[in-house]
């Protein structure tokens, strides 16, 4: 970690933390709240390495107060929240469950009360099961589905909710969690899935103007990119590339745009029917990015290989607790690289996401040291002012996450927390991260 001082960002600099619902909500069937995808794929043996769920997760259903102190504390000026469809649509359908929408209704004016913008992320994976019974993002209704839930969502929070994103990383959804079967729902499609990332775009579209018709605040989406690193320079290794840049940095983005889609991943277009893709590039007012690492690439190795590219652990770099390489200037390579691609057509990005797992501990004073978040946030930090030097517009950064939380396939084993939380009690600590960055925010 540089000793030079932090570099100082612009007034009016969005300094937030980010959360999901089912990662830290728990009260899986308070308020009338029916199951989503998580809920079932968590109680499936063998889906999560710890064998547990989101069942109680941090308890924030019962514990927001505490939780928007720490915030207040945090003197951060946002917090992106999720909001559990489930919750708002126990089965995706239908007139809104008041008790559902009363939470984040009480948890949304708690924010305000204490200062901090709400911003609401209103997919974060969880769909309701029973839309998934019915062929879930395969099916081009959950489109529709989804822009009524947005619908109802902004009809009750429309006035308070300060950014609204619709989708989180809509390509993780896809590959992951209908490409690999690694996340719910499980599907192992691989480039079958192909119709989850039109139905979630085209779903995006039909929400943005759900919003825009309830509510005047700002509209985005939270996409995940990641750097292509080659890991040779034959015309394979970049052709290889190619296709995962096009998969992973391009396929949501290209299309939202207005682009329409990439050709290289070579996927099947057949759902993609007239109009949709002027749905889809309905003008959305911020680009959120969440970034983590970037992807080495080369040619896939066999000629019978599923995929056109074959991913390769980048060497030489730190790394998380979840193994994945410290690559700060991946940052700014992949804000610079969005400017040059888009363009005018880019509009100002937030980092919606940025942070890492350590297996940070309570120490003997009962204090918890994690030095290595401090180097992270602060080495990211840097390469997004150098992006914005170069002209980059970038006019916020969310740190993942406020709270050690529930990583999904991970369960409970990676902590990406600016606050610890013994799982056994619920306790929270703050970490020396949370100390680094309310000095660093409140400058
Ligand atoms: C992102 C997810 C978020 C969290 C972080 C570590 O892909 O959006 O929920 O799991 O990774």
């Amino acid at each position: 970690m540089t000793s030079a001082p932090m570099p100082e960002f612009p007034a009016g600099f969005r300094w937030g933390v980010s959360t999901s619902a089912y990662q830290i909500e728990g009260a899986v069937t308070a308020g009338d709240r029916g199951p989503s995808i998580w809920d079932t794929f968590a109680h499936s043996p063998g889906r999560i390495v710890d064998g547990s769920t989101g069942d109680e997760a941090c308890d924030h259903y019962h514990r927001y107060a505490e939780d928007v102190g720490l915030l207040a504390g945090l003197g951060v000026s946002a917090y992106r929240l999720s909001i559990a469809w489930p919750r708002v649509q126990p089965t995706g359908t239908g007139p809104a469950n008041a008790a559902g929408l009363d939470f984040y209704d009480r948890l949304v004016d708690a924010l305000l009360a204490a200062g901090v913008d709400p911003v609401a992320t209103l997919f974060h994976w969880d769909l309701p099961q029973a839309l998934e019974d019915a062929g879930g993002w395969l099916n081009r209704d959950t489109a529709h589905r989804f822009a009524e839930y947005a619908d109802l969502v902004a009809a009750r929070l429309g006035d308070r909710v300060k950014l609204w994103i619709t989708l989180n990383e809509p390509f993780v959804h896809m590959s992951l969690g209908h490409g690999t079967g690694a996340h719910a729902p499980g599907r192992v499609l691989l480039f079958d899935a192909f119709p989850v990332a039109h139905h979630q775009l085209l779903g995006h579209g039909l929400a943005v103007s759900a919003l825009r018709a309830r509510s005047t605040s700002p509209v985005a989406i939270a996409n995940n990119y990641s750097p292509v690193r080659l890991a040779g320079d034959s015309d394979a290794d970049r052709a290889a590339g190619a296709a995962y840049d096009a998969l992973h940095n391009r396929l949501f983005t290209d299309p939202l745009l207005g682009l329409g889609y990439p050709e290289e991943p070579g996927f099947d277009p057949a759902v993609v029917r007239a109009g949709d893709l002027d749905v889809i590039a309905a003008p959305i007012d911020v680009l959120g990015v969440n970034y983590y690492n970037p992807t080495g690439i080369r040619a896939p190795s066999g000629e019978d290989s599923p995929l056109p590219f074959e991913m390769v652990p980048l060497e030489g770099y730190p790394r998380t607790a979840f193994d994945w390489p410290v690559v700060p200037d991946g940052l700014r390579e992949l804000l610079v690289q969005l400017h040059r691609r888009y363009g005018d057509a880019l509009p100002p990005i937030q980092v919606t996401e940025s942070g890492c797992a350590y297996d940070d501990a309570p120490d003997a004073d009962g204090r918890v040291p994690d030095p290595d978040r401090i180097a992270y946030l602060d080495g990211h930090l840097r390469a997004v002012h150098e992006a914005m030097t170069a002209g980059v517009p970038v006019t916020g950064y969310f740190v993942w996450s406020l709270l050690d939380n529930w990583e999904w396939a991970e369960g409970f084993t990676k902590r990406f927390g600016l606050v610890h939380v013994d799982y056994a009690t619920q306790r929270r600590t703050p970490k020396s991260s949370y100390a680094w960055f309310r000095d660093l925010v409140r400058r």
